[in-house]
């Protein structure tokens, strides 16, 4: 028994470097190229977005627009995705530089985030939006958005994981003494305590109130890691409490389900704000699954209901926009397959400037289902071996319907396949191309200085709403780094 664990874990664990060795299309090197020197363009982006010019240090502009739309504000939840993106560059750079500049934003980010905590308001720490000295924004907004404070927390337990490793001082962070002084402690006493406090609470595109499939799994992994870094710090009672609210938010997850659309429904519980949001199905649900990632197999990647909802989310958007009847496009010069591009909810009406309609395409999703796809090959990389269910067995039968990538040895659902055989092979080399051609359409749409927007106009692909929106840079940063794994993985490097 115990040989054959070794064994199996062993098997695992070479699989992981084992290499398909498919052999790359020939437009790859030229997709390639655009990834990198655009990783390179978004790093520098992303980074000049925090701390501008005019603004408080730590604050983190969600876009440079300053009107039509007006996005120069400190967004909680864009500033918490930014900041995790940062704190994972952090974590992966050698160079003493590089270091201290990356660490002097999460410092002034930590230091801002502090003073946003301690500045009274209507919604407190369910704040949603700052003007970008950290007063709370004024005017007439959907909040309290209780994924936010979630985020934050999520972005600081990375920094403070890494200033742990290095042995430095974490007190201003998590300190069981100080508890109200604590940035990470004051974000997950109210995230723990109120989750479930009612059902007022706005979703991420600050539109409709209720709860939200997203906003309960950013809550759930905060506390999660909340809970892990707790018991580090000799915390043992808080550890217990958060532990014990993410179990209730685990509990009530089957809620979001729906067998009669077989999607993930993006909101429960609806109280009000928009109500034309009728089919429920919304990008948010796939995004949750990127930025919740605990690898624990709780709604991630490769978990049926998100196949699933994938397969719903492809199906509606594709005949919305009319750059989706292109299928391919040329990128540095080179032609390659596209995919669809992606927007928020089939009935969204935000032009970007108004909410006139029609809504269009968002630059973050259509990288995030990039990044989607990387992340099946890292998983089931790992893991060594692919399960088809029906839900799986659909995902595929749609690459093959909508992007004609073609399956030459047949998957059967209720079988296992193992890594080193010709199916397990050929689902991942299938991913790499089906994630390639959501990085190609992005890399069609986007600007060739590597300035992204908003959004794509739904009928010419050209940059609309607020430009350089900083999240559209982390998306693509992500999408960048899932992609040079997985491309490991599949062609060997
Ligand atoms: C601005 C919000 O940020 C956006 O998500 C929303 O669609 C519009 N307001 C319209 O409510
Ligand atoms: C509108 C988006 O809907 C919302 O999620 C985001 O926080 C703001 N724009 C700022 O980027």
């Amino acid at each position: 028994m115990k040989l054959s664990i070794q064994i199996a874990s062993l098997a695992a664990l070479f699989s992981a470097a084992i290499v398909n060795a498919a052999t790359a299309p020939s437009y790859n090197s030229a997709l390639s190229s655009w990834v990198n020197t655009k990783t390179i363009a978004a790093q520098t982006r992303l980074l000049a977005n925090i701390s501008p010019a005019g603004a408080s240090a730590g604050a983190v502009a969600a876009a440079t627009s300053t009107s039509n739309p007006n996005y120069w504000f400190h967004w909680t939840r864009d500033a918490g995705i930014t900041l995790h993106e940062v704190s994972i560059w952090l974590n992966s750079t050698t160079d003493s530089a590089t270091t201290d500049a990356y660490k002097q934003k999460l410092n002034d980010y930590s230091t801002f985030s502090r003073q946003l905590q301690t500045t009274s308001s209507t919604y407190g720490i369910g704040t949603a939006k700052y003007y970008m000295n950290g007063a709370p924004f004024t005017g007439a907004w959907c909040m309290p958005q209780r994924d936010s404070p979630a985020m934050r927390a999520v972005s600081l337990i990375g920094y403070a994981r890494y200033l742990l490793s290095k042995g430095e001082d974490v007190s201003v962070y998590y300190d069981r003494k100080l508890p109200t002084t604590s940035i990470i402690k004051t974000d997950l006493e109210y995230v723990a305590s109120n989750w479930n406090a009612d059902n007022n609470n706005c979703d991420i595109w600050e539109e409709v109130r209720g709860n939200h499939f997203y906003t309960r799994m950013i809550q759930r992994r905060a506390l999660i890691e909340g809970a892990q870094l707790a018991s580090q710090l000799n915390d043992p009672g808080a550890a217990v409490y958060y532990n014990l609210q993410a179990g209730y938010i685990s509990g009530n997850m089957t809620e979001f389900w729906s067998s009669t659309n077989n999607y993930i429904q993006t909101t429960i519980d609806y109280s009000g704000g928009l109500d034309y949001k009728a089919s429920n199905l919304d990008s948010q649900v796939f995004l949750a699954a990127l930025h919740s990632g605990l690898d624990d197999g709780f709604y991630t990647v490769e978990s049926d209901q998100m196949l699933s909802t994938i397969v719903a989310i492809i199906n509606a958007f594709q005949p919305l926009y009319g750059i989706n009847s292109m299928n391919s496009a040329i990128v540095n010069s080179v032609s390659m397959p596209i995919s669809v591009a992606l927007g928020r909810y089939p009935e969204d009406k935000y032009t970007g400037y108004n909410s006139n309609g029609p809504g269009n395409p968002w630059s973050l999703i259509t990288s995030g289902m990039a990044e989607y796809h990387y992340r099946l090959i890292e998983t089931w990389s790992k893991d060594g071996s692919i399960s088809v269910t029906s839900a799986l067995s659909s995902f595929l039968d749609q690459l093959n319907s909508k992007y004609k990538i073609i399956f030459t040895n047949s998957y059967a659902v209720g079988t296992t396949y193992f890594s080193g055989s010709a199916t397990y092979a050929e689902i991942l080399s299938n991913l790499m191309l089906a994630g390639d051609m959501y990085m190609a359409c992005v890399a069609f749409h986007t600007d060739s200085n590597g300035q992204m927007y908003e959004e794509w106009n739904l009928n010419t692909g050209y940059g609309q709403g607020a430009v350089n929106l900083t999240w559209s840079y982390g998306a693509h940063t992500a999408a960048a780094r899932h992609r040079a794994a997985a491309s490991k993985i599949v062609y060997g490097n």
